[in-house]
């Protein structure tokens, strides 16, 4: 009885191993991403940025016009494409693959439309509490197997050069996206159901975390090798609103990834969690068990050091709009950015997305400038 339970543990053994294996990727070669993120010794200081494949690429322009955004997005082989596109022409060491946050409104049965020169828009956003209703939560990760598609057919075409990024938005900025019908300059709608609808908000917000997690697990398993999440609108709010309307959910989408892994023997990937405008909640970021905090370019190096101490790896934080300025001043300007995070526990990259009007040069200055700075 004894040897036939242990033969049935070590079969479990070796399924697991199997199933964690199964793909058989390529070897990583570059692994400094993950080093950094772990707090390991790096060769060099990594590097990659937000929107990495975009609109300052004229390659990237090219598949725009034959395609709509989302049909990208969901044919693997134009989303691997997409994601490639940079590590032909630059010295990266991350990959994140080609999305947008805006796949969960989507399988959560919401139209969104990407408008050029305008950006997504919702044909009927949720006007009130009563439109929850009109939300499919039950299946929606089966309608994002696209993504993990995309994301196991990237890791073989990435031979293991550099690690891939998988991502998400957190639950408040797509609740945002999902009231004000696309972006907002104050987000007054989903403000207002803080105030009037706390209870509906709270619905809305859990229903998103769970999808979130679904999302996640999804992803780690078709092969995402670190997770980031966006709380990009987390700007908006006041930092009582952030502890409250924000953390506890990014909190939770970290708790319950984990705990779903675990029971499946799936190792957990770092996380980085970005929530752009939130430096004034440092402490209670660092509180969180992610493994990164993505700084925008507002918070200062050392003072966020400070705040976050010594186990936790930044990520960051040159301002997009630098990136306009002279490859000579570029170039100053990232090797003093680097000097002041140092190599430990650093991952280098812009404070928020790569903006469309971007010289090319700017991006070889910037990748250069990390690597030669220490
Ligand atoms: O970083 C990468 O290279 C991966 C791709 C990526 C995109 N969107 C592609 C994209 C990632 C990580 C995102 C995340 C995303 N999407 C966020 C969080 C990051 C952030 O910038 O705050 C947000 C808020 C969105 C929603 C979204 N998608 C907006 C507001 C817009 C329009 C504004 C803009 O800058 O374009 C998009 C469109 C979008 N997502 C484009 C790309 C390349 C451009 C669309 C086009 O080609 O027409």
């Amino acid at each position: 009885m004894h040897c036939f339970i242990n033969k049935i543990i070590c079969l479990m053994i070796i399924f697991v191993r199997l199933s964690a294996e199964e793909y058989n990727f390529p070897i990583l070669k570059n692994d400094n991403l993950l080093r950094a993120a772990r707090g390991e010794a790096v060769d060099r200081v990594p590097v990659w940025v937000m929107r990495q494949a975009g609109r300052y690429l004229p390659e990237f322009q090219e598949v725009r016009k034959q395609h709509d955004f989302f049909t990208i997005c969901r044919t693997p082989e134009l989303a691997c494409e997409v994601t490639m596109q940079p590590l032909r022409r630059f010295d990266l060491d991350a990959s994140i693959i080609f999305s947008d946050i805006l796949v969960i409104p989507q399988a959560l049965g919401m139209t969104v439309e990407m408008h050029p020169g305008v950006g997504p828009v919702f044909p009927e956003p949720l006007q009130s509490p009563a439109d929850l209703a009109k939300l499919t939560p039950e299946g929606a990760v089966g309608r994002l197997t696209y993504v993990g598609d995309a994301i196991t057919m990237m890791r073989h075409m990435l031979d293991g050069r550099v690690p891939l990024i998988g991502f998400t938005g957190a639950p408040w900025t797509l609740m945002g996206y999902m009231i004000e019908g696309g972006g907002s300059k104050t987000m007054a709608k989903s403000k207002a159901w803080l105030s009037d609808y706390p209870d509906d908000a709270k619905k809305l917000l859990s229903m998103l975390t769970e999808s979130i997690v679904d999302y996640l697990e999804m992803q780690v398993k078709a092969g995402a090798q670190l997770l980031q999440i966006f709380e990009s609108s987390a700007e908006h709010l006041p930092k009582e609103d952030f502890l409250k309307w924000s953390v506890p959910y990014i909190k939770e989408i970290r708790d319950k990834l984990t705990q779903r892994l675990q029971q499946q023997s799936i190792p957990i990937v770092p996380m980085t969690i970005f929530a752009k405008g939130a430096g004034h909640s440092l402490k209670e970021q660092a509180a969180l068990g992610y493994d990164v905090i993505g700084l925008d370019w507002t918070v200062d190096p050392i003072e966020a050091r400070k705040e976050v101490g010594p186990n936790i790896t930044l990520q960051g934080n040159l301002d997009p709009q630098d990136m306009y300025k002279t490859p000579e001043e570029i170039r100053a300007l990232t090797t003093e950015m680097v000097q002041k995070f140092g190599k430990e526990r650093y991952i280098a990259n812009l404070g928020h997305g790569i903006t469309p009007q971007t010289p090319i040069v700017s991006m070889e200055t910037l990748v250069d400038a990390v690597h030669k700075a220490l």
